[in-house]
């Protein structure tokens, strides 16, 4: 690999702004590190996108953060990851360290010994299969039933979070037959960590969520660490949020991601 500095960034990319969700995790555990997040807001949802128009956008995607010296990129979006974490991986593995949403939190999952669990992430990445796909290889007698949402990522950055309108939606899909009996709920998107507290709720508590911003965090400074990468020295730098297109939305929006409204720039790589 190119020989990183642990002062370079840790670059984060999601569709837009849910993976926010997993760069605050990341902020939390790792203060020193400094951020360079990026919202491809100019082609979200990547949850309706045919793989090939996400594996080109995130090829894209990482070219420019590694031209920003990102030492690591973290897929901070299941869609993406589903179609693309294997091709940037391997086309730019010289470049940078590379880690996902998906592989983390199937091996939390697989690890836990359950019987069945549930899986409900966007469109594009259920049809990929992969999550079922990837709990198999670990746990190959585990039942996966998987359910695409594809109403929750709107509903959430519209701000509908632990309401009527958000119980009703959630209870239409959970309450899916193929669900009866399970032990553990895989939330495969990074808009959901926002309405896990519903989910749980939705179950009685009876069910395991689990969201991947604290695991995925978890991996990146276990990763960091073994490369000999971690910043052990205070952040100097700001943190940075790029977006690819432009709107006082998305900014307003990501208060509800982030906990905090932040400053968005526009950076319009497709120009
Ligand atoms: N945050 C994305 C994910 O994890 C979903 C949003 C989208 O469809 O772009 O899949």
């Amino acid at each position: 690999m190119k020989t990183q500095h642990y002062k370079n960034p840790i670059g984060i990319f999601d569709s837009g702004i849910g993976g926010l969700t997993v760069a605050n995790a990341i902020f939390k555990r790792l203060p020193n590190e400094r951020i360079l997040y990026f919202g491809d807001t100019a082609h979200l949802p990547y949850g309706d996108k045919s793989g090939d128009a996400i594996r080109y956008y995130c090829l894209r995607i990482v070219k420019f953060l590694l031209e920003k010296d990102c030492k690591m990129i973290v897929i901070a979006c299941n869609s993406a990851a589903s179609a693309a974490y294997e091709v940037v991986r391997d086309f730019f593995q010289h470049q940078a360290l590379f880690i996902d949403v998906i592989n983390p939190l199937v091996e939390t999952v697989a690890a836990e010994n359950f019987e069945k669990v549930g899986v409900i992430a966007t469109k594009a990445t259920i049809q990929t299969g992969l999550y079922a796909q990837k709990l198999h290889q670990l746990a190959p007698n585990l039942e996966v039933v998987s359910l695409a949402t594809p109403l929750l990522a709107p509903m959430i950055e519209e701000g509908f979070i632990q309401n009527n309108i958000s119980k009703a939606v959630i209870h239409n899909y959970l309450s899916h037959k193929d669900f009866e009996g399970i032990e553990a709920m895989l939330l495969a998107c990074t808009h959901y960590p926002l309405i896990k507290k519903d989910i749980e709720l939705y179950f009685n508590h009876r069910v395991q969520v689990f969201d991947s911003t604290d695991i995925v965090a978890q991996a990146v400074e276990l990763q960091l660490r073994e490369a000999n990468l971690l910043n052990p020295e205070p952040r100097t730098e700001k943190h940075q949020f790029f977006v690819s297109d432009y709107t006082a939305s998305f900014e307003q929006t990501t208060s509800v991601f982030y906990g905090e409204k932040i400053e968005l720039e526009h950076c319009p790589i497709w120009q």
